[in-house]
């Protein structure tokens, strides 16, 4: 077991002393967990992750009541909000600690799956519209395990993949930097607990070699102080039409339309 991988098994939730009826509280509890809490979590902080989940909701274009899936799920901040939506989820994180909590806290009749494993041991057999990854992809020991992940959610995804929050390659220098500003004694806490920075190239070429469709997002917005050295890739699967749920859905430019049989043959 890596450092980093101790560190997320160490997660403990304090959901007894918060309102569970209160999904503003709930989700700032959930991203406390996932990590984003070195700074404390700020109304700021919560408001920068509610547009990001706007954002991506925004830009899977998923099909209404649709199926999401997430590598690297920790204790299901982002499931939470998509199974409140009306979203069936599916999840899996290497930490046991937060999976139990995602267990506790995800609601039981939209979960599909939750898996307690590596991200390189994705099971495939249930397929979902988008399979997602936020803040994960930078934990990963280096490109070849990266790229296996990437397979895996190609696999299981039926349209779309999306990468969220990927260390920027071209500001590794930049952002090492700023955190040796702002934080003391970086390099001696941080040791043996390594980011990986990735190329925007090597999702161009991931995506070249399996015929998707690929566009990139900058994260430029504030909030979260990691995010300006952060992108997004998104890349879809180039169907005209596809199947879930038992239903055909046909491609209208960039989005999928229910096709409803009755109505065409009238
Ligand atoms: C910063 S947290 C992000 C959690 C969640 N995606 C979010 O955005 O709120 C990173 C998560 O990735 C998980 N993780 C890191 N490397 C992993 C791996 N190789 N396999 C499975 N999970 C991993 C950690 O356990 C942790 O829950």
């Amino acid at each position: 077991m890596n450092k980093w991988q101790q560190i997320w098994n160490k997660r403990k939730d304090n959901l007894e002393n918060v309102d569970v009826k209160n999904p503003r509280a709930v989700f700032a509890e959930l991203i406390r967990l996932d990590g984003y809490d070195s700074a404390g979590i700020t109304s700021e902080l919560l408001s920068y992750f509610e547009h990001q989940y706007d954002y991506l909701k925004a830009a899977l274009k998923c099909i209404g009541g649709g199926c999401i899936f997430e590598v690297g799920c920790g204790a299901g901040a982002w499931l939470y909000l998509f199974a409140r939506d009306g979203y069936t989820i599916g999840g899996l994180d290497y930490s046991s600690a937060l999976i139990d909590i995602a267990k506790k806290i995800l609601p039981a009749d939209k979960l599909s799956e939750i898996i307690c494993a590596g991200a390189d041991e994705l099971p495939t057999d249930k397929k979902y519209d988008a399979v997602i990854s936020t803040g994960v992809f930078s934990y990963f020991d280096d490109l070849a395990y990266a790229e296996r992940v990437l397979e895996k959610m190609l696999d299981k995804s039926l349209r779309a993949v999306a990468v969220l929050d990927i260390y920027d390659k071209a500001f590794e220098d930049e952002l090492l930097a700023e955190r040796r500003r702002a934080i003391e004694n970086y390099d001696e806490r941080y040791r043996g607990l390594k980011k990986l920075f990735i190329p925007r190239t090597f999702f161009e070429e991931f995506a070249a070699r399996h015929k998707l469709t690929v566009r990139f997002a900058t994260n430029n917005r504030g909030g979260y102080v990691n995010a300006p050295y952060t992108y997004h890739c998104f890349m879809e699967k180039n169907y005209d039409e596809l199947f879930c749920n038992g239903q055909r859905f046909i491609r209208d430019g960039t989005r999928f339309e229910f096709y409803d049989a009755r109505r065409q043959s009238q």
